[in-house]
């Protein structure tokens, strides 16, 4: 075991490319494999093993701190083509949604993000969430560009984030494309974190809203968006909110996760491709 963290080490320290802007997801990799080193804890160790064991770790630390630098001056930089106006272009280099094929996990794309976007942890308690009601998760980065390339959003879409937890998809949506966002976010502590990332970044186009969504105003959205807020009566209650507004009107609904099934059965909803619990489906509603 220790021989594989020692070749872990080994590699990132002589594998100069990592410093390489454009090598994020080598980078993010060879980052996360460090912090496997720096957090493991070997069972018994001599005096001299122990010494060994230290000096690895000190050089586990310091390729780490020199490879978050190169993250840092990457983010700093997008920031502030953002700050700027121009975030889609800062952005357009690093965000491919080249694999959908892990569904779930959390990658370099998510890593980048959740940097540039520094959203802050939550400063007051969470309150506890209601039965039916689901835990905040963030939408994995790369669901949410293929969210964006399925809907094909411009200048007159408003998208709306049906629990919107801290904010990253009306966040993104705003900055890589002309679309207004809304986020609707019960838990308020979420919407202060978001609303502080929409000011720092001076992303207008993103707005958040303390509220049930149950109780959303439904009236200007485009584009809904659901990654499985809510289940049962919950969800039921939504839907028919939701198909009460499309008798005068209609828009799209984008799911992801358990929700899809639900959503795809709705006789007043037609999905532009196999409704995918693993995938963003899109429904346009029907009168
Ligand atoms: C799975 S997370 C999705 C977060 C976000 N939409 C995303 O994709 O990154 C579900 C979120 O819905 C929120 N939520 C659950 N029930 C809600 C309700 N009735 N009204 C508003 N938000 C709700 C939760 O607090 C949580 O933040």
């Amino acid at each position: 075991m220790l021989e594989e963290l020692h070749i872990i080490v080994c590699e990132a320290e002589q594998d100069r490319s990592l410093e390489r802007p454009e090598q994020l997801r080598e980078r993010i990799r060879a980052m996360d494999r460090l912090e496997d080193v720096m957090m493991h804890e070997p069972l018994e160790l001599t005096r001299t093993g122990k010494a060994a064991w230290d000096a690895l770790q000190r050089r586990a630390q310091a390729r780490h701190a020199a490879l978050a630098e190169v993250q840092r001056h990457l983010c700093d930089a997008v920031r502030h083509a953002i700050v700027h106006g121009a975030g889609v272009h800062a952005l357009s280099g690093w965000l491919h949604r080249d694999d959908l094929r892990d569904p779930w996990g959390y990658d370099h794309l998510d890593a980048l993000i959740g940097d540039v976007l520094s959203l802050d942890e939550p400063t007051t308690p969470i309150a506890s969430l209601e039965h039916e009601m689901v835990f905040y998760q963030p939408t994995p980065v790369r669901h949410v560009l293929d969210l964006i390339h399925r809907t094909r959003l411009c200048g007159d879409d408003v998208v709306v984030d049906l629990g919107s937890g801290m904010g990253h998809v009306p966040l993104l949506v705003s900055i890589c494309t002309e679309a207004h966002a809304c986020g609707i976010e019960r838990e308020s502590a979420y919407v202060e974190s978001a609303r502080r990332a929409a000011q720092a970044l001076r992303v207008d186009r993103a707005t958040f809203i303390a509220q049930d969504a149950r109780e959303a105003d439904v009236s200007r959205g485009t584009v809904f968006y659901l990654y499985t807020p809510f289940t049962g009566g919950m969800l039921r209650h939504m839907l028919d909110r939701l198909h009460e507004e499309a008798r005068q009107r209609s828009f799209r609904i984008a799911t992801l996760g358990p929700c899809t099934p639900a959503v795809a059965v709705e006789p007043w909803l037609r999905a532009a491709s196999e409704p995918d619990t693993d995938r963003i489906t899109v429904f346009r509603s029907v009168a």
